[in-house]
C-alpha cells in the first residue's frame, strides 16, 4: 500500500534524526504551511482549498483517502437549490435550527445554509456525478425536517442525491481534485498527539506511519483535525470500524475541551442486528415504517411531516411503539421499513445501494418485504468547539470564544455549531464540504505561504512517544477486545435514545471503572509493522475518553432537548440550559469537569433576523 504520495513535490522530509532524549525511535521531521489530520469529505475539501492557496500542505489519513467514512453516505447533501419547487436558503436555515432545537449558533447556521448552493456547484463543477432530473438539473429529494415557508409549506426537496451513493462519489471527486493540485499525502499514518506550546498553540503533530512503524513530526502553523466522529464507543453504530473519534481524543489529552458530547443521534433506520444504515432517503423516496399492527405510527408522533419527521422525534417514536409491545419480529424489538410498494424502476435507479445492503445484511429483498430496522447510533452533534471559520475555541480568561492559535476542526470531529442538539439529514455532508472551504480561505487569509516556523523545543512530541510505549509494552491482563467490548455495552444500554438520571448515574459508574480498568490493559504484538493490536489499544484509548464526557454530560444537563431525550426532565428548559456544555477531561486521574458557552443567539448578517425559539412540533 503507498505511504505517501508527492505529486512531484518535495516531501518536506528530513532524514530520520536519532530518537527524543535518546528514545528507541528515530524521528523524521516534516515542516509544512498547514497539515490537514483525515481525508474524508472535510479533510480533503479543507486540503484542496490551502493547496490551491500555495499553502505548502499535507493531508495525514489512517485509511487510504477513497475509504474515509465519508464514503459511506448515502441520501445526499442538502442546499436550496430549488430545482424541484420553490426554496431559498432562509428556509433551510429555519429547518436546521429547529432542527437543532436552538442549540445551534445562528451565525454558523446562516453561514453554512447560505454558502450550502455554491458549495455544490463548486463539487459539481469539480466533476461530482450527481444523479439527474428530466432537465439535466441536479436531481434533488425530500429529507426529514426539511420544509418551506418556514415550516408552514410542504416537505422541500433539497437533498441533492447521486443515487443513494452520494458521499462516495464526493469523496471520490474530491480526492481527485486535490490530487491535482500540490497537496501531499501521508496515507495510513495513525495520527498520535497534538504538539502544544507553553502558551497553548498548536505547532504541529505527532503520528506513526502503520507501515514501517517509523515516527514522524509535523510542524504546522495550521493543524486542521477532521478526524470524524466517535461512533464505536457504541456496540451498535452505521459508523465504521475506524469512526474513533481521534482528533477528539487528541484535544482532550491536549487539555482543551470537547462541546455538546451529550447529544448522540440515533438514525432511525440501522439495519436490525447488523447496524447497517439505510439511508432516510428511503422515506424521502416515499417509503413508510409500520409496527406489527401493521400501523403507519409517524401519522400519530408527527401528523404534517410523518415519516419525514426529524431523526431523533423518528428513533423516539420507534422506541416507544417497541416497549409498548408493538414491535415487529420474534422478540418484538424492531420496525419494519416498507419500500415494497415503490416502483421497481425507482428504487433501481434512486436506491440500488440500499436494496444491496438489505439482501446481503437481511436477507431482503426490498421489492417484495419490508426492511427489518432500529435507531442506530450515527452520528455526534458534539465535538471540538470552533467557530465559523474552522478555528478552534475554548473558554478562557472568562472569553467564551478564545482562538486557539494553529488549531482548527472540521466535520463531525467539530462542533461550530451547526447541528445543535440535533442534526438533520443531509446536513452533514454539506456541514464538510461549506466548513472545508471556509477553512481553506482561513488558512489563505492567516498564513504566508512558505513563512518561517519558530523551532520546535527539543522535547516536542515527547509525551505522545510516551503514550505510545504506554501502551506498546503494556503487560496487564485485561485484553482490549475486552475492554471495548464492557465500554460499548455500557454506552448502548445506558446512554441510549431515551435516558433517565438513575440510568446515566449507572452508565457513568461503569464507563468510569472500565476507564480505571484500562491501566490493567494487555497489549501482545509489541512490532510495529502493521501492528493492528496497538492501533486498536490507541483507538480503545481514544474512544474511552470521550464515552467517559458523554455520559457525564448527558447525566449532568437536565432537560430534554434534540438527541438528548430524559425521561425525569421531559422539556426543554431555555432559561437555564439553552448553552453549550465544555467537557474537559484528565486522562491521568480519569475524571471529567464540564463549563458553559453561550449559544451564540444572532445571525451573521441582517439578511436573516435571530430565530426565536418555540415548541418544536413536526
Ligand atoms: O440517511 C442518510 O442517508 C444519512 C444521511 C445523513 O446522515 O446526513
Amino acid at each position: 500500500m503507498t505511504t505517501s504520495q508527492s505529486n512531484g513535490q518535495d516531501s518536506g522530509s528530513d532524514q530520520p534524526k536519532p530518537g527524543l532524549n535518546g528514545r528507541a525511535y528515530p524521528i523524521t521531521d516534516h515542516v509544512y504551511d498547514v497539515v490537514v489530520v483525515g481525508a474524508g469529505g472535510a479533510g480533503l475539501r479543507a486540503t484542496l482549498g490551502a493547496a490551491q492557496a500555495g499553502l505548502k500542505t499535507a493531508c495525514v489519513s489512517k485509511v487510504f483517502p477513497t475509504r474515509s467514512h465519508t464514503v459511506a453516505a448515502q441520501g445526499g447533501i442538502a442546499a436550496s437549490l430549488g430545482n424541484m419547487g420553490p426554496d431559498d436558503w432562509r428556509w433551510h436555515m429555519f429547518d436546521t435550527v429547529k432542527g437543532a432545537d436552538w442549540l445551534g449558533d445562528q451565525d454558523a447556521i446562516e453561514y453554512l445554509c447560505r454558502n450550502a448552493p455554491e458549495a455544490v456547484y463548486e463539487l459539481e463543477h469539480f466533476g461530482m456525478p450527481f444523479s439527474r432530473t428530466e432537465d439535466g438539473e441536479i436531481y434533488q429529494r425530500p429529507f426529514g425536517g426539511m420544509s418551506t415557508e418556514y415550516g408552514e409549506g410542504p416537505p422541500a426537496q433539497r437533498t441533492c442525491a447521486a443515487a443513494d451513493r452520494t458521499g462516495h462519489a464526493m469523496l471520490h471527486t474530491l480526492y481527485g481534485q486535490s490530487l491535482s493540485h500540490s497537496a501531499e499525502f501521508y496515507i495510513e499514518y495513525f495520527a498520535l498527539d497534538l504538539i502544544m506550546d507553553d502558551e497553548g498553540a498548536c505547532k504541529g503533530l505527532m503520528a506513526l506511519n502503520l507501515e514501517d512503524g517509523s515516527i514522524h513530526r509535523f510542524q504546522a502553523h495550521k493543524v486542521v483535525l477532521a478526524t470524524g466522529g466517535y461512533g464505536r464507543s457504541y456496540f451498535s453504530c452505521t459508523s465504521a470500524h475506524t469512526c474513533t473519534g481521534d482528533g477528539n481524543a487528541m484535544v482532550l489529552r491536549a487539555g482543551l475541551p470537547l462541546q455538546d458530547m451529550e447529544f448522540v443521534q440515533f438514525h432511525p433506520t440501522g439495519i436490525y442486528g447488523a447496524g447497517v444504515l439505510i439511508t432516510e432517503g428511503v422515506r424521502g423516496e416515499g417509503g413508510y415504517l409500520t409496527n406489527s399492527e401493521g400501523e403507519r405510527f409517524m401519522e400519530r408522533y408527527a401528523p404534517h411531516a410523518k415519516d419525514l419527521a426529524s431523526r431523533d422525534v423518528v428513533s423516539r417514536s420507534m422506541t416507544i411503539e417497541i416497549r409498548e409491545g408493538r414491535g415487529v419480529g420474534k422478540e418484538g424489538d424492531h420496525i419494519f421499513l416498507h419500500l415494497d410498494h415503490l416502483d421497481p424502476n425507482i428504487i433501481n435507479e434512486r436506491l440500488p445501494g440500499i436494496s444491496e445492503s438489505a439482501k446481503v445484511f437481511a436477507g431482503v429483498d426490498v421489492t417484495r418485504e419490508p426492511i427489518p430496522v432500529i435507531p442506530t447510533v450515527h452520528y455526534n452533534m458534539g465535538g471540538i468547539p470552533t467557530n465559523f471559520h474552522g478555528e478552534v475555541v475554548t473558554l478562557k480568561d472568562g472569553n467564551p470564544d478564545h482562538i486557539v492559535p494553529g488549531l482548527m476542526a472540521l466535520g463531525e470531529a467539530a462542533c461550530v455549531s451547526v447541528h445543535g442538539a440535533n442534526r438533520l439529514g443531509s446536513n452533514s455532508l454539506i456541514d464538510l464540504v461549506v466548513f472545508g472551504r471556509a477553512a481553506g480561505l482561513r488558512c489563505a487569509e492567516t498564513v504566508e505561504p512558505g513563512s518561517s516556523h519558530h523551532e520546535l523545543t527539543n522535547g516536542a512530541g515527547e509525551e505522545a512517544l510516551d503514550r505510545l510505549d504506554r501502551f506498546r509494552h503494556a503487560k496487564g491482563g485485561t485484553s482490549t477486545a475486552q475492554l471495548r467490548d464492557r465500554m460499548q455495552r455500557a454506552m448502548q444500554s445506558n446512554c441510549a435514545v431515551f435516558r433517565t438520571g438513575e440510568i446515566l448515574g449507572e452508565g457513568k459508574d461503569q464507563i468510569q471503572d472500565i476507564w480505571q480498568d484500562s491501566d490493567d490493559i494487555s497489549v501482545t504484538d509489541r512490532s510495529l509493522i502493521w501492528n493492528s493490536d496497538l492501533i486498536e489499544t490507541l483507538e480503545y484509548d481514544n474512544l474511552i475518553i470521550q464515552s467517559a464526557v458523554t455520559v457525564a454530560a448527558g447525566l449532568n444537563r437536565e432537560e430534554s432537548r434534540g438527541a438528548h431525550a430524559r425521561e425525569d426532565y421531559p422539556d426543554r428548559d431555555d432559561e437555564n440550559w439553552m448553552k453549550h456544555t465544555l467537557s474537559w477531561a484528565d486522562d491521568a486521574a480519569k475524571t471529567v469537569h464540564m463549563d458553559y458557552r453561550p449559544v451564540h443567539q444572532y445571525t451573521m448578517t441582517n439578511d436573516i433576523a435571530y430565530i426565536q425559539p418555540k415548541a418544536r412540533v413536526y
